[in-house]
Order: structure tokens, then sequence, then C-alpha cells
């Protein structure tokens, strides 16, 4: 399980021991708070404990942090340690000692990653309603749930992919209604291409609005098809292919993980809804409320300062998207036997998440040490940062913006390199203009609204995918032009005399407990930032250490830099759900 010595591993036992001898063996597991130093020519780490420390025992830190340089033993790692401004302390590396922990790094095939226990988890994401395209508000928790899935399983989780498909519901009494009266007028036969859905979907949901009697119909079909009415429940399935056969599509051309066996849509908890009131009734926590069912999760209130019930049942007996989430959990908890459920919505459902963990947790249905995780994420912008939309108003389909990203990058690609085959072009089109759209979304704090920008997206330079995979592709080229291979550098040992070479030396380095905190933190954007600032380390190196034109060792040091550069970038955009291509 245990996976390579880091670097902060390393300075977090050396800065320990030190800080046990010089201020008592109580503070040896002291966290040293380490940063990356800002300026390299200060040091290449600092660690700020002393500040804390310093509080902690009623000293200076700058004191602190002299007693705990002076009892540190730094001959192993370290040319210079030294305390600077109020009590940092300033930590200049060996060339050698990173050299050291590089090369481990390179026999690593997780990079330095943290392994975790192969215990399941669940991530839900992309979850569209059937019947209906998907469009651009389908982006983000599709590209988002998919980055956290790779990631998730890169540090060793089992992971359970859930597509909660808005597949049940009384929408559906309408559809069925509508599927019938179009079969009774043309004799049957109706398409089942889902372009037409969305209109078939559309002219039923007038159909609905204007014709009392077929709104009519339309209920007493989805009672129907509540009850397990065979010809409605067969209509049900031919509308729900329908939609799955387009949704599979559109994952693939995205290229996210998501099949048809990671469906579990809300239909397949209908028969459960029933048993989990009873299991909630029997904790304790159901009540009443003007003739519908509720519970009340402890700490929300309304703006009266009133308990705010969570309606699990209406007063007609219909349940509620909440109840079908508390029968998943439950799913999910107790036979799925997850450590941690992820959810990825936008944040307008936060407050639905929050409650109905609030209500789990107060029946005593979540173990302790199962986490339940809300992932949010805000909206996408159009360029009058208000939420995206096409100009006449209607909401942008997923699939458009597909054809558009990759036909803009085509353009580009060939502009750029008109000597690339057809087919070539074809594949970098894909790789750089889906790369691109997803990169766009993932790369911002997800929390935050961003606003779609083809321009910024499809750039060459600047926080892109464009950009990173170029730098892919400008790496891997510098092997093609010597007519060398990068695996047959894996074992080269490197020296890191340049600091440009220290410093990508050092930021490879860093993959893991970056990583690590984007996953604790479920932010993949964190991943992203890494990267570029990777890809601008690794140009900087490139500008200043030639490297098929050095002499012998050092070309070997400097190509196994190269390498490793490009293995990082490359599983670095793989756990974003990004391709590289090897020419653009
Ligand atoms: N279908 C829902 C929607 O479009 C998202 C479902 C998210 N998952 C969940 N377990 N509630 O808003």
């Amino acid at each position: 399980m245990r996976g390579m010595v880091t670097l902060n591993q390393s300075l977090t036992e050396a800065l320990g021991r030190a800080a046990g001898a010089a201020l008592g063996a109580e503070h040896a597991g002291v966290d040293p708070i380490l940063k990356p130093a800002r300026d390299p020519k200060h040091g290449d780490v600092q660690a700020n404990l002393a500040m804390g420390l310093g509080k902690k025992l009623g000293r200076p830190p700058r004191e602190v942090a002299e007693r705990i340089v002076g009892a540190l033993d730094h001959a192993g790692f370290a040319d210079g340690v030294a305390v600077a401004g109020p009590g940092f302390i300033n930590i200049t590396l060996k060339p050698a000692f990173v050299a050291g922990l590089l090369a481990e790094q390179r026999r690593d095939e997780r990079l330095g990653v943290t392994p975790l226990p192969a215990d399941p988890v669940v991530v839900d994401y992309s979850a569209p309603n059937a019947a209906k395209e998907m469009h651009v508000g389908h982006l983000r928790s599709s590209v988002i749930g998919d980055a956290l899935a790779r990631m998730l399983s890169f540090a060793g989780r089992e992971v359970i992919r859930q597509n909660h498909l808005g597949d049940w519901g009384t929408q559906f009494g309408m559809l069925i209604e509508h599927l019938l009266d179009v079969e009774a007028e043309h004799g049957g036969g109706t398409s089942s291409d889902v372009a037409e859905l969305n209109v078939f979907y559309k002219a039923a949901k007038a159909k609905f609005d204007a014709d009392k009697a077929f709104a009519e119909r339309s209920r007493r079909r989805v009672v129907a098809l509540q009850s397990g009415d065979a010809v409605t429940l067969e209509r049900w399935q031919q509308l729900i292919e329908v939609s799955r056969t387009y949704f599979a599509a559109v994952y693939e051309r995205l290229g996210v993980l998501l099949t048809d066996a990671d469906i579990r849509g809300e239909s397949f908890y209908n028969d459960r809804l029933a048993g989990t009131l009873e299991r909630f009734a029997s904790a304790g926590q159901l009540a009443e409320s003007q003739g519908a069912t509720v519970i009340y999760p402890e700490g929300f209130a309304d703006r009266d300062g009133n308990p705010m019930p969570m309606i699990v049942r209406k007063s007609d007996g219909g349940y509620l998207y909440a109840t079908t989430d508390l029968a998943a959990a439950l799913f999910r908890i107790e036979e799925l036997r997850v450590a941690q459920s992820v959810y990825v919505t936008d944040s307008r459902q936060s407050p639905h998440f929050a409650m109905f963990f609030q209500a789990l947790r107060q029946a005593g249905f979540v173990p302790e040490g199962v986490r339940l995780d809300h992932v949010p994420f805000g909206t996408v912008l159009g360029p009058d940062r208000k939420p995206f939309k096409s100009r006449s108003g209607d909401t942008i389909k997923l699939i458009d913006l597909i054809d558009e990203a990759e036909s803009r990058a085509g353009a580009a690609v060939a502009a750029k390199n008109p000597d690339l085959t057809e087919a070539e072009r074809a594949a970098v089109a894909h790789a750089v203009g889906v790369g691109a759209l997803k990169y766009a979304d993932l790369s911002n704090d997800r929390i935050k609204d961003y606003v779609f920008d083809w321009e910024r997206m499809l750039a060459l330079e600047g926080n892109t995918a464009p950009y990173l995979i170029y730098s892919y592709v400008r790496i891997r080229s510098i092997f093609r032009k010597g007519e060398l291979k990068p695996e047959a550098y894996g074992a080269t040992s490197v020296s890191l005399d340049d600091p440009d070479e220290k410093g990508l030396a050092l930021h490879l380095l860093r993959f893991g407990e970056t990583f690590d905190g984007a996953l604790d933190a479920l932010e993949p954007h964190r991943l992203c930032t890494y990267l570029y600032e990777l890809a601008a380390k690794f140009h900087r190196f490139f500008e200043h250490c030639p490297v098929l034109k050095a002499e012998a060792g050092v070309r070997a040091s400097r190509l196994a830099l190269c390498a490793e550069t490009a293995r990082t970038l490359r599983a670095g955009l793989g756990l974003l759900g990004i391709e590289t291509v090897e020419k653009m």
C-alpha cells in the first residue's frame, strides 16, 4: 500500500526530529507546514512551523526557528538552511538528493501519489434526464465527475460510476401518452432519433399545457406506469432506449468513461421507495406536514427560524427526487458498501444534498468513516456573463459544442501544420478540440461560474489544453529528432546543476502531493494548475539548457528529465480525461 518516500515525507521527518530535539519530544510530530519557496535564490522549500510553535510556546518564532535549525541534521538533504523574516526556515536542497527522489518517482507507476485502500467509491455524475437532449449544463457534471472517477481509481480506489439518470417521473406520463397518439395517427413506427426526441418532448409538453383532456390522460398514464402496467412499461422502455443510445454516443465523443453498464437511473429505486420511508419511520424520523410526509433535518431552518421540512411523500402519495436519493444512498452504503459517495451536480442543488445527507446521518444510516460528498459547480456563462445560451435564447446542445470544438481545432491545426494527413488532422482536431472544451471547464475552480470563450480555450498559450498537449508534442519531437526512445532513459541518473534543471525536477516531485490535495478536496483544477506550471518550467529549462546538443553525460541526464516531464504531462492530462497526440 505504501507508496514511495516523497520529498515532503523526508522533510517532515527531519524537521520533526529537529523540533523534538530542540523543543521537547512532544513536538516531534509537528506539521512542518512546507511550501515551495517563492524565489529559488532563497531556497527550494520553506518550512513555516516556527510561527505556530512560537505562539504555542510563547517564544518569538525567529528564536524557535533558530533552535530547530540548530538541531537539524541537514547534511543528507540540504546544502543550506537559513532562517528568514519572522521565522521562515528556507531550505536549499542538494541537487543529488532531489535527483535521488526523482529516480524513485520515475520507477513509480503512480508518480508519487499516495496509494489509497481499494475500498469501493461511488462517483455519481452526468445524470441527464431521459427523453431530452444533453445541453451545456451537462458538460460540467460529465467532465468533472469523469476526472474525479479517473483520479480515484488512479489512487487505488475501486470506482463505481453511477449515472443517476432522470428516467422516471410524471413527465413520462405525457411522453408515453404522446407517443401512443403519434402512433395512432401514423399507424405505428416512431423514429428512434433523439434530435426528434427533443422536438417530441416539446410537442408533448405543449399539448399537456394546452389540452386538458390530454393532461388528464397523462396523469392516468403516470399511475399506470407506477403500477407496472405492461403496455405502458414497454413504451417507457422504448423512450429510455432511444435516450441511452444517444447518451452513449455523446459520452463516446466526449471521451468520458460512462457506459450503459453505469446507468442506474431513478427508476431502479422505484420499488425501494416505500421500504426506505418505512426505515425512516422506524428510526423515528417521519413527520406530517399539510398532508405530506416530511423529514426535519437538524440544523435547517427557514427565514423565520422554523425547522425546514424535506418532503419525501406528497399528499397525493407521490415520491420525490429526495426520496429517490435517500433510497439510492442506502443502496450505495449497504449494498455497494462504499467508503465514499461523490455527487457531482451544479451548486443550486447544494441545499438538497446537505439536507438529505443530514437526514441519513441523524437516522443513523451512515456508518462512521463513510464520506458523503457533494461536489458542486457553478454555471457556464456566455460572453454577456449570463447563463450560456444560443443567440435565439435556446439552451446549447452539448453535441453542437463538441462539433464546433473539433472543427475550430481542425482549422487551427491545418493552418499550423499543413503536412499532416487527413486522418492525422482529424485525430488531432478531436484530441485538441475536445481536450480544450474539457480543460476550460476543469481548469476553473469548479465552484465559480466561468465564461465560455472559444478563443481562449483553444489558444496555444496560457493555461489551456492545446498549450499542454503542444508541450507534450514538443518533448516527443526532441526524441524523434534524435531518433531516440524515451523509455531508454528510465534508469539514467540525472544531474541537476543548472537551476532550471533543478526547478523542473522539484516540480516533477510535487506531482504526488498536488494530486493528493486535489483528490482530497475533489478539485481537479489544482491538477490543471500544476500541469500548466510544469509545462512552463519545462519550456524555461528547454530554453536555457540545450538537450540534443549537450555533451553525452549531460545530454542523457536532460533527456531523462524530458522523458519524465512527458510522462507526467501525459498521465496528468489522462487523469483529466484528456488525450495527448504525438504530432500537431
Ligand atoms: N438528474 C439530475 C439533474 O439533472 C441530477 C442527478 C444527480 N444525482 C443525484 N443522485 N441526485 O438535475
